[in-house]
């Protein structure tokens, strides 16, 4: 009687327990296929000269326009690659991410980079929620994130309500086709796909770019 008490507390602690462990890490998805690399290896990877060269950084910055004043969300900010850069463009950017590592990396960056203070902040999201007010932000971004996004139509609502009015959100992600870097193909998500979701959810004037990088196409909507 004792032990099958003892095995149904187990069984009733481990649910919240392997709930939490879980959560944006089901098997094969795009977060559990990211972290078989340490959280190190992919920042060295997010950060190295061969990712700025097909990147481009300064394209997508001069696709997006003047960031002056303007409030920028980076969603899946990770070492803060794009981060960094819209506030030195003069964005104030809140640095977003789900994962502790990431969140930490950015925190110590914060402390070296050359960015005016306050222009970079963090905000811890969940995997379901990116924790907006409502129209809180003019500038949405994901760089190689909707990928990693599980409910979209629920999270994008969110998204949708965080923005001002006239406010942006910007996508950008990996071609669907074979690539030398990124995700595997499965776990890719083709810009027509992207573009449909955010129709359906009413976002207005989607615009697609396909030629600016080497990898991934850009998305803009409004
Ligand atoms: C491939 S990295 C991209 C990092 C960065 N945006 C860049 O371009 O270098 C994906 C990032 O998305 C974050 N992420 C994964 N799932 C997420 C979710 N549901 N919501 C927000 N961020 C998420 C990861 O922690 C990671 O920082």
């Amino acid at each position: 009687m004792k032990t099958s008490i003892k095995i149904i507390s187990l069984f009733i602690i481990s649910i919240p327990i392997l709930y939490c462990h879980t959560e944006g890490h089901k098997h094969g998805s795009a977060n559990h296929h990211m972290h078989k690399r340490s959280t190190e290896d992919l920042i060295r990877m997010f950060e190295s000269p061969e990712r700025t060269a097909y990147q481009e950084p300064d394209k997508v910055l001069a696709y997006i326009g003047d960031l002056k004043g303007k409030k920028l969300m980076d969603i899946g900010s990770g070492s803060g690659y794009f981060s960094f850069r819209f506030a030195k463009k003069g964005a104030n950017v809140v640095a977003a991410d789900v994962q502790e590592e990431f969140l930490a990396y950015v925190k110590d960056r914060i402390t070296k980079e050359d960015v005016s203070p306050g222009s970079v902040t963090q905000r811890k999201i969940s995997y379901t929620d990116p924790f907006l007010n409502d129209k809180e932000m003019d500038i949405i971004f994901l760089c190689n994130v909707y990928h990693h996004i599980e409910n979209r139509q629920e999270y994008f609502t969110k998204v949708k309500k965080g923005l001002s009015m006239g406010g942006k959100l910007v996508v950008v992600d990996f071609f669907k086709k074979d690539l030398p870097i990124g995700p595997p193909m499965d776990h890719k998500i083709d810009q027509e796909t992207v573009k449909s979701e955010l129709e359906k959810l009413g976002f207005k004037n989607i615009k697609l770019d396909e030629k600016l990088l080497k990898y991934q196409y850009i998305i803009t909507a409004e």
